[in-house]
């Protein structure tokens, strides 16, 4: 097989139409997760990548909810509008702008002021007003967090915007980035993805992730095709083959290391590898699991740790199994070995960063002023780097 050619006419600006060849859920029967495996293919695109690199996707909204717009808007979705934000050469219709466009969630104060100043029903008009009293910012934060902008159309039916005025209200469709799960040294053809796919309820409605369900129920396998482009990155394996690696990557951020392994495997690097993984339960979220099992018996990953957080009572993060490993963990990390992580901003990579701190300190011999001196030489060596989001 012979690698894609480095150049390709496909790029964020002109993304390439991919089609899905798989789309497999990843946790057993009984798992509170979604979390699914893509393969993307590249087709004759000549879109390259490399390890560390993420892809881009540009989703569609949900075709029942530009429905449900449209209908409390009283419009037939032909209506031609030209939405503020977009700056579009031309006018497109209302169905094309809430289709492909226009975000439908996170509604701002914007449109609750918008619809005040036009309310004639006098119960609208008392809602609105009590939503933007001076009073009540954390009660009008706190209902726009519970809502999408089809929430506000429903509760204020008496109060109509013209197609032209609610688009004015949207913001643009972002595209999605998503780790990739492969190498190209492995999958010159494909890219493979490892998708969380987000559903949740608020104000009593069923939310569905823009992106996570259009990869997962609107792309249709091997049929439709969802628009891509490689968004490169500065996070990747070591140059250094020798090097070792200590890829921490709980949930989906598991999904570059898949592809560090991949790489580090087909290009025959002596340097070692250590997987911290972990998810909510053994039997049900171990993603991967076959692969990562081979790789061990084969003495291609050294180390596979793993932390299940709902096995048992009391919560087990992939922190915990880098404190119980220390000395081991120091021991690398003295040898010039690299250190990664991928997944979770928030939470996680701030505890496995107050982690790794502990461990250069306990196992070290270090001060913390000096743990905090060796991380950043870390970084500036990039020999620390994360991937989170
Ligand atoms: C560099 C990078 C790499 C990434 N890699 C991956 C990856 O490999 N795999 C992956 O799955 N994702 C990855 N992501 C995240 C991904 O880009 C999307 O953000 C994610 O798929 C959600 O997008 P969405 O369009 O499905 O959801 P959206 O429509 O954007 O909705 C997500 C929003 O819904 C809200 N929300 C979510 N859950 C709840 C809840 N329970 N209650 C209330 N509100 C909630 C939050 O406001 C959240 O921001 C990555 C992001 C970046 C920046
Ligand atoms: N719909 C759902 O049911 C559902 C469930 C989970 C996640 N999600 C969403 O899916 C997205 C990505 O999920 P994901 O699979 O990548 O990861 P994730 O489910 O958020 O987390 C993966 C693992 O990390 C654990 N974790 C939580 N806090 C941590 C911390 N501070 N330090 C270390 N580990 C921690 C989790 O444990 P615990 O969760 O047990 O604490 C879980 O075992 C997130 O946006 C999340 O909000 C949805």
């Amino acid at each position: 097989m012979s690698a894609p050619v480095a150049t390709s006419a496909f790029s964020k600006d002109n993304p390439f139409p991919a089609k899905i060849t798989e789309n497999r859920l990843l946790n057993k029967p009984g798992s509170a997760k979604e979390t699914r495996h893509f393969v993307v293919s590249l087709g004759d695109s000549g879109l390259s990548y490399k390890a560390g690199d993420s892809l881009g996707v540009f989703p569609t909204n949900r075709p029942v909810e530009v429905a449900e717009i449209i209908e409390k808007l009283g419009a037939t979705g032909d209506e031609l509008v030209s939405p503020a934000m977009l700056k579009l050469p031309a006018p497109i219709t209302l169905r094309e702008a809430l289709s492909h466009k226009l975000a439908l969630g996170s509604p701002t104060s914007k449109i609750i002021n918008t619809l005040f100043a036009k309310a004639t029903d006098p119960s609208d008009k008392a809602a609105l007003g009590e939503l933007l009293a001076p009073e009540a910012k954390d009660k009008l934060a706190g209902y726009l967090d519970e809502r999408e902008y089809i929430d506000i159309l429903c509760e204020y039916p008496n109060t109509r915007l013209t197609p032209q005025e609610f688009v004015d209200h949207l913001r643009k469709l972002m595209p999605r980035l998503y780790s990739i799960a492969s190498s190209s040294k492995a999958f010159p053809h494909e890219i493979h993805l490892t998708v969380a796919v987000v559903r949740y309820t608020t104000n009593h409605r069923e939310r569905h992730g823009v992106c996570s369900t259009f990869l997962a129920d609107r792309v249709r396998v091997n049929e439709t095709s969802a628009p891509i482009f490689v968004s490169n990155s500065h996070f990747g394996p070591p140059e250094d083959t020798s090097k070792d690696a200590i890829m921490v990557g709980p949930g989906t951020g598991i999904a570059p290391f898949r592809a560090f392994v991949q790489d580090r495997v087909a290009c025959g690097a002596t340097g070692r590898n250590w997987v911290f993984f972990g998810d909510q339960k053994s039997h049900t979220d171990f993603l991967y699991q076959e692969e990562w099992e081979s790789y061990l018996a084969k003495g291609q990953i050294t180390h596979l740790d793993l932390a299940w957080s709902r096995d048992q009572i009391l919560k087990v993060y992939v922190q915990d199994k880098m404190r119980e490993k220390g000395a081991e963990l120091w021991s690398w990390l003295n040898n010039g070995g690299h250190f990664y992580v991928c997944g979770d901003a928030k939470r996680m990579a701030k505890d496995v960063d107050v982690a790794l701190h502990d461990v250069i300190v306990q196992h070290g011999g270090m001060t913390t002023e000096q743990a905090i001196d060796y991380v950043k030489q870390m970084k500036k060596d990039k020999r620390y780097q994360r991937d989170v989001y």
